[in-house]
C-alpha cells in the first residue's frame, strides 16, 4: 500500500502519518525531512536546497524528484509508503506517475483552513534527535521546551517564521494545490478533515481509508 499525504504546510501531515506506521506497517518519507537531513550532512542536495527552503519556495523539480525516487527505490520501501510532502508540483506527480515501480493506492487530501495552518506552524516545536512534532499550545511537551523521549532542548524550524509561512501558503495554492484536481479526476483522492482539534480523531479518518484499502 503506497499513499500520498496532500495538504498545506502545517496541515498535520507528519503528525498524521508517525501515528498510523506502526499500525499499517508503512514506512514516511518526507521529502522536507529528507532535505533536512542533507542540510545536515552538508550534502549537495542539501546545500542546493537550503536557501529555497529558509525562503519558503519549493525545491526545483529535478532536485526532488531525483533525490525522492533515488529513496523509493531503496528495500525498505517495498512493504509499502506514506510520501508526506511530496509531490508538490504537476511535474513531480507526473514523473511519479511515471514511475512504474511505485504504484500510489489512495491521496489523503488534508483540508484545513490558513488561520489554522498559520497559528500551528508558529507553533511547531521539534526534537531534533527523534524528529518528535510538538505544538507550544496544542501538543506541548511534559517540560516546557524539552524532548519527552530524549530529554533535548526541541527546536524551531527556520522557515516556521511568520513571513516564510505567509509564502509558503502562496506558493501552496499556486503550484500544490492543483495537484486536488490532479488527483481528484484520476479517481485517487479522499478529503479529511484536517482542521479538528481532536488528532486521534483525524488518525481514525485516515485510518478508515487505509482499512478500506487493505480490504
Ligand atoms: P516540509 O517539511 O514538507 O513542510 P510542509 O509541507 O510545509 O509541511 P510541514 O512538515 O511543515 O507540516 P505538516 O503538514 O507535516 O504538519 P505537522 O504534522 O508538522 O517541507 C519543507 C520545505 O522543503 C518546503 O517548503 C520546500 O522548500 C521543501 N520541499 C519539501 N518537499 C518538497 C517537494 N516535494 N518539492 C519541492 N520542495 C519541497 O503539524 C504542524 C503543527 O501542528 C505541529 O506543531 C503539530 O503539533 C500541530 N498539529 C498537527 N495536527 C494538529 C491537530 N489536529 N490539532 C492541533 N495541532 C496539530
Amino acid at each position: 500500500m503506497n499513499l500520498i499525504f496532500l495538504g498545506p504546510p502545517g496541515a498535520g501531515k507528519g503528525t498524521i502519518a508517525k501515528r498510523l506506521l506502526d499500525r499499517f506497517s508503512l514506512l514516511q518519507i518526507s521529502t522536507g525531512d529528507l532535505f533536512r537531513e542533507n542540510i545536515k550532512g552538508q550534502t549537495e542536495v542539501g546545500m542546493k536546497a537550503k536557501g529555497f527552503m529558509d525562503r519558503g519556495e519549493l525545491v526545483p523539480d529535478g532536485i526532488v524528484i531525483e533525490m525522492l525516487k533515488g529513496r523509493i527505490a531503496q528495500d525498505d520501501c517495498k512493504g509499502g509508503v506514506i510520501l508526506d510532502g511530496f509531490p508538490r508540483t504537476i511535474p513531480q506527480a507526473e514523473a511519479l506517475a511515471a514511475d512504474s515501480s511505485v504504484t500510489i493506492d489512495k491521496v489523503v487530501n488534508f483540508v484545513v483552513p490558513d488561520d489554522v495552518v498559520v497559528s500551528r506552524l508558529c507553533g511547531r516545536r521539534i526534537c531534533p534527535t527523534c524528529g518528535r512534532i510538538y505544538h507550544t499550545v496544542n501538543m506541548p511537551p511534559k517540560v516546557e521546551g524539552v524532548c519527552d523521549d530524549d530529554g533535548v532542548a526541541l527546536i524551531q524550524r527556520d522557515d516556521d517564521q511568520p513571513d516564510a509561512i505567509q509564502h509558503r501558503l502562496v506558493v501552496y495554492r499556486d503550484q500544490t494545490e492543483p495537484l486536488i484536481a490532479f488527483y481528484r479526476s484520476r479517481g485517487m483522492l479522499a478529503d479529511i478533515d484536517g482542521a479538528l482539534p481532536d488528532v486521534g480523531a483525524i488518525v481514525e479518518s485516515a485510518a478508515l481509508i487505509l482499512e478500506q484499502l487493505q480490504g
